[in-house]
């Protein structure tokens, strides 16, 4: 499975705000790049304080849909799963909605979808995508926040990942690209640049996570 990440970031690399209400940091532009690589996925994924911030559909705009392979999976990866059940989200015909959770936080009757870790701690991220490629994905787009992505970074199972460098400064203890226990000097996760493309006062960078450390 080829596994992508998307964020948009400020200046400080920070991801949201400090009162980490709903926020769109990139422009339209940056919208336009976030809606193509969501027609490239099978199925996008976010974390559950993600999710309560846009309890929607992860869906590309109308006119990229055609590019789509599959009804993607939207998926929302939760330890308490304590989450918005709205019809607008679980009854969209557009989208496949699954819940990745503990097994002790599922309820019986849980109206959607559920793949319940049945282990301890906290749903390994191995697991997550084993299960993700039983149900068929090719090709994962991480739209998490700093919690889920470094988990993600530090299981290596980020393939790449695309940045957009927003121009703003945002400061204070607002959440950042990679939260979670942070890396040291020697496992820090190193990528190289694909490709930038400055348009307006943006900059748009991909990259490839570069497995074994050295750039
Ligand atoms: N600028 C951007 O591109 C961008 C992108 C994504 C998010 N954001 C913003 O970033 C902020 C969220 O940051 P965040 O880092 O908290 O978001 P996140 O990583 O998307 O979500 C964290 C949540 O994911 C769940 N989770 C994390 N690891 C888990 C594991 N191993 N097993 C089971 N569940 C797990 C927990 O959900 P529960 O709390 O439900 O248990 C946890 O609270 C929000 O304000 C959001 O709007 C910005």
């Amino acid at each position: 499975m080829k596994v992508v990440s998307n964020t948009a970031v400020s200046l400080d690399g920070r991801i949201n705000t400090r009162e980490r209400r709903f926020t769109f940091f990139g422009s339209a532009r940056d919208h336009a790049r976030m809606s193509r690589l969501r027609a490239e996925a099978d199925a996008v994924l976010v974390g559950g304080a993600t999710f309560r911030n846009w309890p929607h559909p992860a869906l590309p705009d109308e006119v990229d849909r055609p590019r789509l392979k599959t009804r993607p999976w939207n998926v929302v990866v939760s330890r308490s799963l304590d989450v918005p059940l709205a019809p607008s989200f679980l009854a969209e015909p557009a989208i496949r909605p699954l819940f990745v959770t503990r097994a002790a936080a599922v309820e019986p009757g849980f109206p959607a979808a559920v793949e319940a870790w049945a282990g301890d701690g906290d749903v390994p991220v191995g697991w997550i995508l084993e299960r993700l490629a039983a149900r068929g994905v090719e090709r994962l787009l991480v739209e998490a926040g700093g919690d889920l992505l470094f988990q993600f970074l530090a299981a290596d199972a980020i393939d790449e990942m695309h940045v957009t460098l927003c121009p703003m400064v945002v400061g204070g203890a607002a959440p950042t690209l990679a939260d979670g226990a942070g890396f040291d000097r020697d496992d820090v996760r190193r990528l190289r640049l694909i490709a930038s493309e400055v348009e307006g006062d943006e900059v748009f960078l991909h990259y490839r996570n570069v497995r074994g450390g050295t750039a």
